[in-house]
């Protein structure tokens, strides 16, 4: 039993009584300081999914899940989704303040400056297989960026920051593009630095050297935004991982590749393909959105209705509703017509009205629409959770470089309560 008065939790059992300090964040939650549990009381704690433990104090990102807010640095996902742009977002974000109009404008000519890759990277990219899932390919061209940048590698040294930060921003687009480059066997495309982030990348995706590409104004917008509602998200499992993986001091891309492969499972951002792949099959199978919502239920079924239901937010996720007015409107301006939108639709009304989910508070998440609009935009399904990372990365390498400063930081290593064999002697071979 515990009750909070003066900055500390006690906790009694029977006779004993422990105390606890607490720590109160800026917006009001108290996180109970058990960091001398151990040492002084012989207990750990034991939290699956980590769901009740803060590894950490803070100040990137605030979410709420039962109000259903999200503000990178303070600031609103709404007002930065509808004014900003992904570059802007990405300086918050790392810097923790707005760029003037003299910082962004340094700050883009400085990811321009560093968008091509080393040419002996593109050896790397031949060597897969074709097909290779561009996902596998990031995270090991991310890893392998590492080898050429050695010099960067102190995470003590701020200038050492800088340069790797700026490099990995500037090159993670066109390593996507040659990822997906090779998986459909057209020439890479160079960067343009004449172009804006997200226009940049979208003529490496699309554009071929016979030919001159046209940026459409409204997908260019559409994916800025995209990037945006991505861009960061607090100790999620590819963040916690980034943060773990750097907590021994190992390498900001070393890092990031980490984090990268955590991303790609289908319950984190995979979920963006999964939710396409999901949809698709309803269709072949005859559009019976009844049947697979009925299969959601079945707990003797492991399907799940891929993006709907989140960790945090148990009310709807603000970035799946700025998304959910975007996707009906980018579609439109597109002229996309696509039979899965009308499927996800029925899905959503049923999921809305269904008392299974409504009990469980299960809400579409922002995969559900993502998906439905990288699709629109022309992204193959396989490239969805490619651009996931791209819009998580200043996020990652926001939290890495708070993960560094912070004098607190001590390398990632979690307690385990020991469930197996207690000792026992070793029997030959002959005689097991
Ligand atoms: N479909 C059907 N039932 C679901 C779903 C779903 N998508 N999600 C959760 N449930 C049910 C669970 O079976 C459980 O039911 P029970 O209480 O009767 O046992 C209850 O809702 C709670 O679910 P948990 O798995 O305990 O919730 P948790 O917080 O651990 O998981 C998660 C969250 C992983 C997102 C889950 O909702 C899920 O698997 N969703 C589908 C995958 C998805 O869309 N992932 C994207 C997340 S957003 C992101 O990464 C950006």
């Amino acid at each position: 039993m515990f009750n909070t008065s003066d900055g500390e939790v006690t906790l009694s059992s029977g006779e004993k009584t422990v105390r606890f300090p607490t720590v109160t964040g800026t917006e009001g939650d108290v996180g109970i300081d058990i960091s001398k549990l151990r040492a002084d009381h012989k207990r750990i704690t034991l939290d699956y999914g980590f769901a009740n433990t803060a590894a950490c104090r803070s100040s990137v990102t605030f979410v709420n899940g039962d109000t259903g807010e999200l503000r990178y640095r303070g600031y609103r996902i709404e007002d930065l989704a509808a004014q900003a742009s992904f570059p802007e977002v990405a300086f918050l974000l790392m810097n923790g303040e707005l760029p003037t109009k003299a910082e962004l404008e340094e700050y883009e000519s400085e990811l321009s400056g560093h968008t091509l890759l080393n040419e002996e990277m593109k050896r790397m990219f031949d060597a897969f297989p074709r097909g290779a899932h561009p996902m596998g390919i990031l995270s090991a061209a991310t890893a392998a960026m590492s080898t050429f940048y050695e010099r960067y590698h102190n995470p003590r040294d701020a200038e050492s920051v800088k340069e790797s930060t700026i490099r990995l921003m500037a090159k993670l687009p066109t390593v996507a593009a040659f990822a997906y480059k090779k998986s459909i066997g057209q020439p890479y495309m160079y960067p343009r630095n004449d172009l804006d982030y997200s226009s940049n990348f979208l003529q490496m995706m699309f554009g071929l050297p016979v030919e001159p590409y046209e940026i459409d104004p409204v997908v260019a917008r559409a994916l800025d935004v995209l990037l945006i509602l991505h861009a960061d998200h607090e100790q999620n499992c590819s963040t916690s991982t980034v943060r773990l993986v750097g907590s021994s001091e190992a390498n900001l891309f070393a890092s990031v590749a980490g984090g990268m492969n955590a991303l790609w499972g289908p319950l984190h951002g995979g979920a963006n393909s999964a939710v396409i792949a999901m949809l698709s099959e309803i269709d072949e199978d005859g559009g019976d959105v009844d049947k697979y919502v009925a299969r959601a239920k079945d707990k003797e079924d492991p399907f799940r209705l891929m993006g709907f239901g989140h960790r945090v937010y148990k009310n709807f996720d603000p970035r799946a509703k700025i998304l959910k007015e975007f996707a009906s409107d980018v579609l439109e301006r597109l002229g996309v017509n696509d039979p899965l939108l009308e499927i996800a639709l029925k899905l959503e009304e049923h999921a809305l009205t269904d008392d299974y989910f409504i009990e469980r508070k299960l809400y579409p998440n922002v995969d559900f629409y993502s998906g439905m609009i990288f699709r629109s935009l022309g992204f193959p399904v396989r490239m969805f959770t490619v651009l996931f990372a791209i819009g998580r990365l200043p996020g990652w390498m926001a939290h890495w470089k708070e993960m560094i400063e912070d004098p607190n930081t001590r390398i990632g290593r979690p307690r385990q309560v020991y469930a197996g064999h207690t000792e026992r002697d070793y029997v030959a071979t002959g005689d097991r």
